[in-house]
């Protein structure tokens, strides 16, 4: 259903009786005030807006819902920090150039050449999709120009997430210049603002910071283009007043759903209010905007928990399992990866043994990496051959199929490795399509890992990299998954299709969307791992074409753990991929165990296992397969903090209530380091009984834990239990079910 209403305040129903209408919202006391106020609110939470006398749409309230609507307008005469002498501090889209002093959400230049922007209240309306999700839209126009900016705020009840973008719409005579065009700009009121954020390199991704915003503006961005994460993921908390812990304090969560250059503005203002402006980044990327032409910024979804950071994280990633990430609800395939058992060194029998190993070890699918591909320059290392997509006929005589065959006689599924956006200079695309490389004409190539980035801002190179599944999924139907990397970021940025170069870091993004908007409209279910190097490459623009990611290239568990541990905070552990490699000094039930909180693979050399590691792996994959939904669907609960603890614990509950899994790893060398007090657990049913085990035990290892005890779900969660985490006992998983 949908609401409309119009700036006069009398409401515009698609409905015949005006009357009644009308009654109805007087009734609900949305008009009944002066000024018209707009709350966008979910189960537990608010964004109030207000449209002052002057028509200017300002931001009242951001947090905790109230009970009465009416009372939200009370809210700003309560602060006394001082004046604002613009009027528009909290303006729910903040122009540039007119009455505006601080970071802009918006900033144009119009056709006549006038760099001013006002944006005044039009309408708003309510657009209802289902019982859970619906989304208000405000129109703002400028009073003097032909241009127009909606705002939306698509709310999904339940999960207490809002997803936030603005229409940008040029109706002037000529183009309009698009200098910053956010899609969100929020605003807090706390005494206090504790950011939290991420760095990071290769093999370094998701190294936390918090700190306390002070005056002025932190910027959180990248410029990289592609591999745009690889410093910095767009994505961040902000704990209000203080830091929140998992269970306690205000917390927003943050994310930009796009797969490139963002920007954060986090503004502490003259009234010490945080101003958040978050959108794709301006940086080199002025926008022409045609007339009669809309641009459409990607979604910046947050969520809102007063009662800590365990909440916000149950909100996201059931809203991310929902109704983001493709097949968030469904299952996975465990996999045998050959990267770091071959690197590029293989051939058909050795790839033969690993699909046999496959079946071994017991997991779903053999996934084939880099090296399989160009045959004038072979890709033997990573200097070459990288954008010529056939067959080396001297590793794969027979191609691809002939493994897809033997991934059918062992009884499992055959994935592999592209990275179809890339090449290496040292390769025939490379030779036959210079104009579909990005670089400077008239610079020396600047490369990374020995390669360039194809430009997908042209239609050309979208249809190549299309065309580059599409045929490996043709020739090979019974190919079931594919691993798509991207390694390298965009030095020299310059498109030889684009007339204008201030539009390539945006059209790389759109164009890339396009190539798998195509790509899923053929293939909706093929089960597909976003790569970059590891995890330069990991958003929620990008996941809802793609079932999972790849965490890091650094396996290492103990490094893994605190990755992990972070990457939890807003994504699910469905989505997570993580492998049991060589990296580290752990034994192998060490890395299985903490390769088993999210998706698990291995990618080790199944022949060299001794006899009692394959035994311990072939019997974690069927451990793992007994308790994966709960990992993949169920609630997460963090326990113990690796970051400020010798151990790390956390813990998946089920929906009903009945079955979770606890995960508990050392971190620490220190002598005595472990687990020395009984862990409190979360998210059980009170007055239920659970059983506790102990499994994926080493053969010949017996449990420390009095075997099989129950206790109540009070007792659980009031006094915990102790996983008897110690130098012998590094990593210790447990299972809890309900006793009936
Ligand atoms: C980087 C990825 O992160 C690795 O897992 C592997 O696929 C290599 N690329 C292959 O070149």
């Amino acid at each position: 259903m949908k609401l409309r209403f119009a700036s006069s305040g009398v409401p515009v129903w698609k409905a015949k009786n005006l009357l009644l209408a009308l009654l109805t919202l007087l009734a609900t006391n949305v008009f009944a005030q002066k000024n018209i106020i707009i709350p966008i609110e979910s189960k537990d939470n608010a964004l109030v807006l207000q449209v002052g006398e002057d028509k200017r749409v300002g931001i009242i309230y951001f947090g905790k819902k109230l009970q009465n609507t009416a009372e939200y307008q009370h809210i700003p005469g309560m602060y006394k920090r001082g004046d604002d002498y613009s009027g528009v501090l909290n303006a729910a889209y903040t122009s540039a150039g007119s009455r505006n002093l601080v970071e802009p959400a918006i900033q144009v230049t119009h056709a006549d050449g006038n760099t001013s922007l006002a944006l005044l209240y039009v309408s708003h309306q309510v657009q209802k999709e289902n019982d859970n999700v619906s989304t208000t839209s405000i129109l703002l126009k400028d009073p003097v120009y032909n241009f127009d900016v909606t705002l939306y705020y698509k709310v999904y009840n339940k999960e207490n997430v809002v997803e936030q973008w603005s229409a940008i719409r040029n109706n002037e005579k000529d183009s309009v210049t698009l200098h910053k065009y956010a899609s969100a700009n929020l605003y807090l009121s706390a005494e206090d603002y504790w950011l939290g954020h991420y760095h990071g390199d290769w093999a370094k991704e998701m190294q936390p910071e918090e700190e306390r915003l002070t005056a002025g503006i932190k910027v959180l961005d990248s410029k990289l283009g592609t591999r745009a994460n690889l410093y910095q993921p767009p994505t961040f908390m902000v704990s209000l007043d203080k830091p929140a812990t998992e269970e306690e304090g205000s917390v927003l969560y943050g994310s930009l759903e796009w797969t490139g250059n963002f920007k954060f503005d986090l503004e502490v203002d003259p009234l010490n209010n945080l101003r958040i402006i978050a959108g794709i980044n301006p940086f080199a990327s002025d926008y022409a905007l045609a007339p009669a032409q809309e641009f459409k910024t990607p979604p910046f979804v947050y969520t809102f928990s007063d009662k800590g950071k365990g909440e916000a994280t149950r909100n996201m990633h059931s809203w991310a399992r929902k109704c983001k990430i493709l097949n968030g609800t469904g299952s996975r395939l465990t996999l045998l990866n050959n990267w770091e058992a071959t690197y590029f060194d293989f051939n058909e029998p050795k790839l033969t043994e690993l699909i046999e190993a496959t079946k071994k070890l017991g997991v779903d699918m053999f996934l084939l990496d880099d090296g399989w591909f160009a045959n004038k320059y072979p890709r033997n290392s990573d200097r070459a051959g990288l954008g010529d997509w056939q067959e080396n006929v001297k590793k794969l005589p027979h191609g691809i199929g002939y493994l897809v065959k033997q991934a059918k006689k062992n009884g499992v599924k055959f994935g592999i490795w592209v990275e179809p956006e890339m090449v290496n200079p040292k390769s025939e695309l490379y030779e036959q399509h210079p104009d579909w490389v990005i670089r400077q004409p008239n610079r020396p190539e600047h490369l990374y890992r020995n390669q360039l980035v194809l430009d997908l801002s042209n239609p050309e190179v979208q249809d190549h990299v299309f065309g580059v599944l599409d045929r490996i999924l043709t020739e090979n139907p019974g190919v079931a998954f594919f691993k798509w990397d991207c390694n390298a970021v965009i030095y020299n940025a310059n498109s030889a299709y684009l007339s204008k170069q201030s539009h390539l870091y945006v059209e790389y993004v759109r164009g890339f969307y396009k190539v798998l908007e195509r790509f899923r409209a053929k293939y909706p279910n093929l089960p597909m791992m976003l790569c970059s190097g590891g995890g330069g490459r990991v958003d929620y623009g990008a996941l809802q074409y793609f079932t999972e990611f790849w965490v890091s290239d650094n396996t290492d568990p103990l490094e893994r753990i605190f990755m992990q541990w972070e990457y939890s905070y807003f994504f699910p552990a469905i989505a997570q991929d993580n492998h049991v490699t060589d990296w580290g000094k752990q034994p192998l039930k060490f890395r299985t165990d903490v390769a088993m909180m999210g998706k698990l693979g291995f990618d080790i050399v199944v022949s060299k296992l001794g006899k009692e590691d394959l035994k311990f792996a072939q019997d974690a994959v069927d451990t793992y397969e007994s308790f994966s939904d709960v990992v993949w669907h169920g609630d997460l609960f963090r326990l113990v903090n690796p970051q400020k603890n010798d151990f790390a614990s956390l813990m998946y509950v089920d929906d009903a209530q009945s079955k979770a899994i606890m995960f508990n790893y050392l971190v620490s060398n220190r002598y005595g380091a472990g687990s020395l007090s009984p862990v409190k657990l979360g998210g059980l049913k009170p007055d239920k009984k659970y059983r506790i085990k102990e499994i994926n035990l080493y053969p010949g290892t017996k449990s420390t834990l009095a075997n099989d005890a129950v206790y109540s779900g009070n007792y659980l969660m009031t006094i915990g239990i102790n996983p008897d985490v110690n130098a012998r006992r590094a990593s210790v998983i447990l299972e809890i079910t309900e006793a009936k």
